[in-house]
């Protein structure tokens, strides 16, 4: 069975809900998978004050928080966050940043990874995040996979990704439509690429 993991960070919800359509998506195309999120690095004291942050916290509880083996077991996995300044979160970073063990084994060669983001604002920074984002995987010799225009309404080729307003709107279905397609067509490319 195709492995694939989903780790990202989420504060307000959004990427959560972009990280479970993707995870159903590849569900749906027969893979066992991960929903991993990475450890936040807001004080515990700010998590619990910020209406929106504690939101947040609650509907994640149930998510495991990501590990290293998360990375070894999967065959693909997809990488998300929100943007911050058109760049990836600290919190995603941190987690990234601890994975220079598996670099030197070379742990993640021939591993699939995706990306995906949000944001604001239509050009608040998707492009930029996961651009960005995605240099990690270059190191470790992943193979990127991208979202390009292949599946049908796609308006983001480097991967799935959302728009948050003032952060009131929700994650739209055509948004979790099209993660939930590209989660399935990452299931696949994985499983080809794992049989190597
Ligand atoms: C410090 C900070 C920087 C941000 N920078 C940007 C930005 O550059 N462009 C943008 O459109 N939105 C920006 N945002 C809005 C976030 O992208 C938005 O809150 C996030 O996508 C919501 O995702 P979440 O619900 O998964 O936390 C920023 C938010 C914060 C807190």
């Amino acid at each position: 069975m195709t492995k694939i993991a989903v780790v990202y960070y989420s504060a307000y919800g959004h990427t959560f809900d972009l990280a479970a359509a993707i995870e159903k998506g590849a569900q749906e195309a027969g893979a066992e998978t991960r929903l991993r999120k990475v450890r936040d690095l807001v004080p515990e004291e700010v998590l619990r004050s910020n209406k929106g942050l504690a939101h947040g916290g609650e509907i994640q509880k149930d998510v495991k928080e990501a590990v290293l083996d998360d990375l070894t077991w999967a065959d693909g996995i997809a990488f998300g966050t929100p943007t911050r300044f058109g760049n990836t979160t600290a919190q995603l970073r941190n987690f990234l940043d601890q994975t220079g063990p598996l670099w030197a084994k070379g742990a993640l060669a021939g591993k699939v990874a995706a990306f995906f983001t949000g944001a604001s604002t239509p050009h608040g920074g998707h492009e930029t995040t996961i651009l960005t984002l995605s240099t990690f995987a270059y190191h470790h010799g992943m193979l990127i996979m991208p979202m390009g225009y292949t599946i049908t309404g796609s308006v983001d080729p480097y991967g799935p990704t959302y728009i948050s307003g003032d952060g009131s709107r929700a994650v739209g279905e055509e948004e979790k439509r099209l993660a939930r397609e590209f989660g399935s067509a990452l299931a696949r490319v994985a499983q080809k690429l794992a049989a190597r």
